[in-house]
């Protein structure tokens, strides 16, 4: 039997379950291990230089621990910043996740596009790049969202969701500029597109949201097909997460996982 691949999916915490959705879709026949760095969620409010050597000591012990094929940085916080440190430290392949600035930029009708993400993600230099690259003709509403990323683990988790707390995150990606509005919101944060739904029900007009996972399945297909398979056997099985903390092993955490697709767990200690 032709060997499976074995993708290793990172983020801070739940959001990269959208992508790792995708994924499972994508290449139902590839090996999928979930890691979160949950002892050091949310990385949206992290100072730049610490986060980076965080995530490359974290990913150094995850790729020990789970001996992936391809890592996927499903966490825009996390790749506009350290993908190529990460790059440089490590042999294997990684794909990256940054805003869908230039999809959303090519759909738009009114010229008017929201961009939502974390703080860190607003702030950093690549995003500002994608921004001049790819839609310096379009009006960008740029919001960093404080907590839009631990509101969609709490929902994960089985909690209501706060109508006039999620209307006050989101609003700054709904103005109006000469008469046109906003008609395209990227989805910055891979946490996001679990609240869709939530968020269509308080948005002032209805939008098209940008959710970058299918498009990073793609991708990641793309690149497992030129990739030579390590063929590590000692490695945990599909369905597997990997957390940072035992702190995520309650067991709201852990039903939230298996709803997901990830039924197993280890922790791999890394404090922060
Ligand atoms: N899911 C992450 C992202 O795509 C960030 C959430 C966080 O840790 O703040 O940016």
């Amino acid at each position: 039997m032709a060997e499976r691949p074995r993708i290793l999916i990172f983020d801070s915490g739940m959001g990269g379950l959208t992508v790792a959705r995708a994924l499972s879709q994508q290449m139902p026949q590839a090996d999928l291990i979930y890691a979160a760095d949950n002892a050091a969620f949310p990385y949206g409010a992290w100072n730049e230089s610490e986060l980076i050597t965080r995530i490359v000591m974290v990913l150094g012990r995850l790729i020990e621990t789970a001996k992936p094929d391809v890592a996927v940085i499903a966490c825009n916080t996390a790749s506009t910043i350290a993908l190529a440190e990460l790059r440089a430290a490590y042999k294997l392949p990684f794909v990256g996740t940054v805003p869908a600035i230039k999809p959303a930029a090519a759909q738009t009708k009114t010229g008017v596009i929201g961009v939502l993400a974390t703080p860190g993600t607003v702030s950093r230099e690549y995003t500002h790049s994608l921004i001049h690259t790819f839609a310096f003709h379009c009006k960008v509403l740029l919001h960093g969202a404080p907590r839009l990323a631990e509101m969609a683990e709490r929902k994960l988790k089985g909690h209501a969701v706060d109508p006039d707390e999620l209307r006050e995150e989101i609003a700054p990606v709904f103005r109006k500029r000469e008469g046109k509005q906003t008609d395209v919101v990227v989805l910055g944060c891979t946490h996001y597109p679990l609240l869709t739904e939530d968020m269509n029900k308080v948005v002032p007009w209805s939008v098209t949201w940008i959710d970058p996972a299918p498009a990073i399945a793609r991708r990641t297909a793309d690149v497992v097909e030129e990739t030579r398979l390590n063929g590590a056997t000692d490695a945990p099985p599909s369905g597997t997460v990997i957390l940072t903390s035992a702190r995520g092993s309650a067991s709201e955490t852990l039903t939230a996982y298996a709803s997901m697709g990830f039924p197993q767990h280890v922790v791999v200690d890394l404090p922060v």
